[in-house]
């Protein structure tokens, strides 16, 4: 590295800001709660193995990609590319990734916010020692109880959105370093004492089976969708967030390596959740495929058993919360950002878009029926996966081209902070051509055309 040399210092801390505040938006519910879940769903093994497939072959190199358009455009994602298109001589109409990108981060805090919600009610049903020596069909009761409670869904879905709103208001980034630097790696130990609670006392044989040995005749076109959607959503890909936070990414650092480490902890972590999860599923009789309460009704038997379970799993609780709290505010940076270069007042800005986002939060409260009617799609769901796994990689797919075929191929490579060219062109080979296709390929086959 040439550069580190002339200033050291800065360069490094920056580069370690941008990695703790990407982390913080990377790692999140989407981690422990929807990658165990949605695992379960889909069949374990194969649909693990296609998901890793999309990290790799995908979300890495689409990242990597979003990352420079944040540091070229030095903006929020509208205005980013919006000038980048008129540098690049191509029409302005690029910047619809950019609104694209805000409206489905408002779409997924809509949701996000709600489970979030569940999280905060179970730090205190675990403090309060709600769970202790409680059976599993104890704790599957009171998940239920919760999900018919409207009050409680309410109130907790607005404390989250109200916390989200007032951290934005007064600006972004502050605080959140200590949240990234501190919590997250006592977060991940705590993932290690239940993932060691779940090899000593659950069933953690069927758990790496069902991770790891793929059946792809379990393997749907909806099933490849899903994991491609949910690689875009674990690494806060396709909508702008990371776009913005690379903005603030000082020239001399190497995006590549950056993102690449950002998305091996997320990746690691989700990993370390789901196996800490099934091995609880399965020795107590739990279905996998029991949908968005599976980490609800799994965890908290390991509360409920070990000593001091309560300080542990509340503060587990505490955890997540706060790790949610670190992701949902870049679903909502960007668009406040945007308000903001329109010269709307920060707070007016972020009191707008939280409000529409807490009346998505509403939407699904009121038309998900979670006990009843399984099979039945509420606002849940469908913000869910238009946003997740539609949007979301449209976004990718039109970065993809973006820097792959309209930017100049001499400004990617000035700016990308990849030393080697061989390791340059691979990047950009896979930009180029099998990113792009991958996606393609995961539409065609959730609509059944190949
Ligand atoms: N990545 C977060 C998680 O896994 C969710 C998230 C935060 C997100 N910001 C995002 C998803 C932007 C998509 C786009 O919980």
């Amino acid at each position: 590295m040439t550069n580190t040399q002339t200033t050291p210092a800065p360069t490094w801390q920056n580069r370690w800001t941008f990695i703790l505040a990407a982390t913080g938006s990377a790692v999140g519910l989407g981690n422990i709660w929807k990658f165990p879940y949605i695992t379960g769903e889909y069949g374990g093994g194969a649909f693990v193995l296609v998901y890793l497939a999309c990290i790799l072959l995908i979300g890495v190199p689409v990242m990597i990609a979003e990352v420079l358009l944040g540091r070229l455009g030095k903006s929020d994602p509208i205005h980013s590319m919006t000038r980048l298109s008129i540098d690049a001589r191509v029409s302005k109409s690029w910047s619809i990734v950019g609104i694209s990108g805000v409206l489905a981060g408002l779409m997924i805090l809509s949701f996000y916010s709600v489970v979030a919600g569940w999280a905060i009610e179970y730090v205190i049903a675990t403090f309060r020692g709600d769970f202790a020596n409680a059976d599993k069909d104890g704790i599957a009761a009171q998940f239920s109880a919760l999900l018919v409670n409207k009050q409680d869904l309410i109130t907790y879905h607005s404390i989250f959105i109200a916390v989200t709103a007032t951290i934005i208001a007064f600006g972004a980034s502050r605080g959140i370093g200590i949240a990234v630097r501190v919590l997250m790696p006592v977060l991940f130990i705590l993932l290690l004492v239940l993932l060691g609670y779940g090899i000593q006392e659950g069933d953690f044989r069927s758990a790496l089976h069902f991770m790891f040995s793929p059946d792809f005749s379990k393997l749907s076109g909806d099933a490849v969708l899903v994991a491609l959607g949910h690689a875009f959503f674990t690494l806060s890909l396709g909508m702008g967030a990371i776009m913005t936070y690379g903005a603030y990414m000082p020239q001399t650092s190497s995006v590549a390596k950056t993102v690449v480490t950002v998305a091996v902890l997320d990746t690691v972590i989700a990993l370390i959740a789901g196996l800490a999860i099934f091995p609880l599923v399965f020795a107590n009789g739990l279905e996998p495929s029991s949908g968005p309460g599976l980490m609800f009704v799994s965890l908290p038997i390991a509360f409920g058993s070990i000593s001091n379970g309560a300080i542990f799993g509340g503060l587990f609780f505490v955890l997540v919360s706060i790790a949610a709290l670190s992701s949902s505010i870049s679903l909502i940076e960007p668009g406040v950002a945007w308000l903001e270069r329109l010269n709307v007042k920060r707070w007016i800005g972020t009191l707008c878009l939280t409000l529409i986002a807490w009346g998505g939060g509403m939407a699904c409260i009121y038309s998900n029926d979670w006990l009843e009617t399984q099979n039945a799609w509420g606002a849940f769901e469908w913000l869910e996966h238009i946003a997740s796994n539609i949007m979301l990689p449209l976004g990718g797919l039109f970065i993809a081209i973006f820097v792959g075929w309209k930017l100049r191929r001499g400004l990617v490579r000035k700016n990308i902070g990849i030393q080697k060219e061989l390791f340059f062109n691979i990047w950009y080979g896979v930009l180029r051509i099998i990113a792009p296709l991958g996606i393609i390929v995961v539409f065609l086959k959730a609509v059944n055309i190949v």
